[in-house]
């Protein structure tokens, strides 16, 4: 049994299906790769995992635990932390607070009485965020305000801002999307290097390159459906794939 499993799920906007009957089993441990032409579903998909969609019918269970019914926040706090499409970053704090927040954040009730013991949290959370940005090679910005990095440093930066809360499971809509080909290299090796540390990770991506050298499943979404869920090698191949990429994106 995988640590996420998706059963059946539909979700309707309007007249529209965008998804329909979708299954998905990740594999603990595992880096799991949803590709698809646009619109075919996949951020729906995502934000259904994470309760900001409600799927119309289905079930999602993480860790063994069913997630629809609960909120977005109870759901990170079990270990599920999510990169989004665009960057969520606040562009006028430094990046040392913006990757101490999402720490506090996931601790939340467990801020202690004791003026100590918060202060003592908070120097905790702050050499965790500046080792953070040191792994990821940002820590010689750490007191810069966000909003003056490149691309490819805001998503790494985000990166850091989800790997604070310790996730057991990373979902990473497009990580690489409008970075250069240096910055998708580097972001490539920070995600195989974060997936040596045991996080699960389930990666939307449209780059192949990015999906090749990552997944070891891949799940391919084709208007609103699952049309194939395989090892990368025998995606390529598989006739229904190259089908669903006609006429749209290149595989
Ligand atoms: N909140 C919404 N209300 C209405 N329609 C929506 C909503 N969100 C998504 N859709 C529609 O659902 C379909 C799936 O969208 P989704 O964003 O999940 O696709 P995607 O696979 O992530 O595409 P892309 O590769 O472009 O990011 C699309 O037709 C989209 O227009
Ligand atoms: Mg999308």
């Amino acid at each position: 049994m995988g640590i996420l499993e998706v059963k059946n799920v539909n979700k309707s906007f309007g007249g529209l299906k965008a998804l329909r009957e979708v299954n998905l089993d990740v594999a603990e441990g595992s880096v799991h790769a949803i590709i698809g032409p646009n619109g075919a579903g996949k951020s729906t998909l995502l934000n259904t995992l994470i309760a900001k969609l409600t799927p119309d019918t289905g079930s999602v269970t993480f860790d063994g635990r069913p997630l629809i019914g609960m909120t977005p926040h109870q759901i990170n706090q079990i270990g599920v932390a999510r990169v989004f499409q665009t960057p969520e970053i606040f562009g006028e704090l430094s990046l040392l607070e913006n990757v101490m927040i999402p720490a506090f954040a996931r601790r939340d009730g467990a801020f202690g009485l004791h003026a100590w013991n918060q202060v003592v949290a908070e120097r905790d959370i702050r050499d965790r965020a500046m080792s953070l940005l040191a792994d990821l090679k940002l820590d010689g910005k750490a007191h810069v305000e966000a909003q003056h990095l490149s691309r490819g440093d805001k998503r790494r930066l985000e990166l850091a801002m989800c790997l604070v809360q310790e996730p057991k499971l990373l979902l990473l809509d497009e990580p690489t999307a409008g970075m250069s080909r240096a910055d998708t290299n580097r972001t490539i090796e920070l995600l195989k290097e974060i997936a040596k540390r045991g996080i699960t990770m389930v990666v939307i991506e449209h780059d192949m390159h990015v999906v090749f050298s990552l997944a070891q499943k891949i799940s391919v979404l084709a208007q609103g459906a699952i049309i194939a869920e395989d090892l990368p090698e025998n995606i390529k191949g598989n006739p229904k794939v190259q089908e669903a990429y006609l006429g749209g994106a290149h595989l």
